[in-house]
């Protein structure tokens, strides 16, 4: 997957971080810089960055590119670079729009409360998925929504990440466990049939 311009700026920077968030400036771009966070009594490997570029670039593998803001790896790969993004906090906090509940199934996302997301009309999709941080887990099981909504475009996509694996294994191979990324294809499948059926309906 070849990376955007504006990847290409973030990558670009070095940046420090005093604690585990920043906002700072790199390439022209505002960013938000993300370590792991600190859990009391955790001891297993902090991987949060990963996740956070995980996300990004299977929202653009699946047809959902401009949902998550640009977000690359520092050097170090301890700490996500992500483009800072405007909107507005959403006053619905139960409903999500379908488009969210649908990536957030595919990624399998335990953390979409109000502060996660933002409504942004001039965006392509009127919304920013930020903070992605709680995703691809194992043992995070959802059962898949009953209202899964699957747009052409996106089923297309999903349809032919499926024909290869190493398509969804190759990008994703240095961020997520070999079960985290089988698990994520047992969801695209589940994706992909739900768009053939409401294809058939
Ligand atoms: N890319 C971004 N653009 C703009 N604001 C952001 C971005 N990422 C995070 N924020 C803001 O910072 C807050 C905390 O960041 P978040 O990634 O959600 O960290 P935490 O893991 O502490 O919840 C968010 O609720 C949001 O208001
Ligand atoms: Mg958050």
């Amino acid at each position: 997957m070849y990376p955007t311009k504006v990847e290409r700026h973030l990558q670009r920077g070095a940046v420090t971080l005093a604690g585990h968030r920043a906002i700072t400036r790199v390439g022209g771009h505002a960013v938000y810089v993300k370590g792991a966070s600190p859990t009391p009594g955790d001891t297993s490997p902090k991987t949060s960055p990963q996740r956070e570029r995980a996300a990004y670039l299977v929202s653009r593998m699946v047809g959902l590119d401009g949902l998550v803001p640009e977000t690359v790896l520092s050097p170090g790969q301890t700490v996500s670079v992500q483009r800072f993004v405007r909107g507005k906090r959403p006053r619905f906090t139960l409903l999500h729009t379908p488009i969210l509940e649908l990536f957030d199934y595919i990624i399998a996302n335990t953390d979409r409360h109000s502060d996660n997301w933002f409504v942004a009309e001039r965006s392509k999709w009127g919304m920013w998925a930020i903070d992605n941080a709680l995703s691809f887990r194992l043992g995070h099981k959802r059962a898949p929504p009953r209202y899964l909504v699957v747009p052409p475009s996106v089923a297309q996509q999903v349809g032919y990440l499926l024909t290869d694996n190493e398509r969804i294994h190759r990008p994703l191979r240095p961020l997520l466990s070999l079960a985290e990324r089988k698990a994520l294809i047992k969801r695209l499948t589940h994706i992909w049939n739900r768009a053939h059926e409401q294809h058939l309906e």
